[in-house]
């Protein structure tokens, strides 16, 4: 029988060749350190939990939710985008809360998609970007993911050559698997140009708080206008830890956002009231449970650039998201990134993302993500140096480490 039209448009989850290998050595007892899946090992701050339990207690709660999300809810967001990047937004019309951001941006794609529309999509970048609009049966036109001038002269020809022209432009910084940060001055240029070419915004801004330094990524709302053409989704997955308890929102251009409403009140009855109650006390929290999950990632990457540069494998410090993104070291390139990883889960007990994973443009790289404590990343830095220094006599009846791709 012949695979369905939608299936067919999914390729097989590169990820899973690696979590297969990792589930089979684990299950031989080997002791794998995943720097794989971005999935946040950290709490809940306790403050959110109490509250979702004190929320579950009153039957009232146990009924269907809103959709779109409690009023309460919209508002903390909109104070939050108030607060945090000085954009001022209707909490009724510019705001929808979504099961996840990735929920979100799915159903955004089935809002606003016709079949064949040409979405102008990073590459690489965070897999639902390009597969929520292959499944909305869109068309993707991939564009680089530097965020500066070289940005520019490829997206103009992009635009130019695409027919229909596009429809929307993905933007995510920072950026998974890249953590590259993105300015408001460059900003500025991609709404003047998505306004001159009459091309909507989509901007991923989950990593909005996991950041490093002195300058806290800007939010594209920012640029004066940029509601004319803009949606931004935002996640309370990694900056309150709360990843399985799928809370998300999407903000901006109040026709985009009624569309994507409608679409999600005809799929869904909202998040769980009392999730949405707890999200509600987080959002509207003082921000020091955002800081020491912020200040946690940072010594993980500190330590992780530290002990994986004396290994003889260089990883550039990320300025921000819970990733780094490492060239693959250069003896062992030429087998692409998926087999890098394949070897590092064997010979190594360590798991990471391979960069094929997120696009073609990616297979150089593997994403490193700081999902374990600093005491196994320095374990995964000693193994990895080990693998490393007896690749040569070890593997060379295994692989050839001369070749090229
Ligand atoms: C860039 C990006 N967007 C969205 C998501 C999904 O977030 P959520 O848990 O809110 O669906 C992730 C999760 O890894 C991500 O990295």
């Amino acid at each position: 029988m012949e695979e369905f039209h939608k299936v067919r448009r999914l390729p097989p989850y590169v990820f899973e060749q690696v979590n297969r290998l990792k589930a089979s050595a684990r299950a031989a007892g080997a002791d794998i350190i995943d720097l794989g899946m971005g999935n946040p090992d950290l709490p809940t701050p306790q403050s959110i939990v109490d509250k979702l339990c004190e929320a579950v207690q009153d039957p009232r709660t146990h009924r269907y939710s809103s959709s779109k999300g409690i009023p309460g809810l919209r508002r903390a967001q909109a104070a939050y985008y108030a607060r945090r990047f000085g954009v001022k937004l209707n909490a009724d019309t510019q705001v929808v809360a979504t099961l996840g951001s990735k929920e979100g941006f799915a159903n955004m794609a089935q809002a606003i998609t016709a079949p064949g529309d040409v979405i102008l999509c990073p590459n690489p970048t965070y897999p639902i970007h390009a597969f929520g609009f292959l499944m909305a049966g869109g068309v993707i036109r991939s564009i680089s993911v530097e965020p500066d001038e070289s940005f520019f002269g490829p997206l103009e020809r992009a635009v130019r050559h695409s027919i229909p022209k596009p429809l929307a432009l993905i933007l995510n910084y920072p950026s998974n698997p890249t953590a590259q940060v993105a300015t408001l001055d460059f900003y500025k240029d991609v709404v003047a140009f998505a306004k001159k070419h009459d091309i909507i915004v989509l901007s991923d801004l989950a990593y909005s708080e996991i950041y490093f330094n002195d300058a806290p990524p800007p939010s594209v709302l920012e640029v004066p206008g940029a509601i004319d053409c803009t949606v931004e989704f935002t996640s309370m997955s990694k900056t309150f830890s709360m990843p399985g308890w799928r809370m998300g929102f999407a903000v901006g251009n109040e026709r985009l956002i009624a569309a994507l409403t409608r679409v999600k009140s005809y799929l869904d009855y909202g998040a769980f009231t009392p999730i949405q109650v707890a999200a509600t006390q987080a959002l509207n929290g003082d921000g020091s449970d955002i800081a020491e999950v912020r200040n946690i990632y940072k010594r993980r990457r500190d330590v992780m650039v530290e002990s994986f540069g004396k290994a003889g494998f260089e990883v550039p410090p990320p300025a921000a998201t819970m990733f780094a993104w490492a060239k693959i070291p250069e003896k062992f390139r030429h087998l692409g990134s998926l087999e890098f990883s394949k070897l590092l889960v064997e010979k190594a007990d360590v798991a990471v993302a391979p960069g094929i994973g997120f696009g073609e443009q990616g297979d150089d790289y593997v994403r490193l993500a700081l999902v374990e404590n600093e005491h196994r990343i320095r374990q995964a830095a000693r193994n990895i140096k080990k693998f490393l220094s007896t690749a040569d006599e070890t593997m060379h009846n295994v692989i050839s480490l001369n070749a090229h791709r």
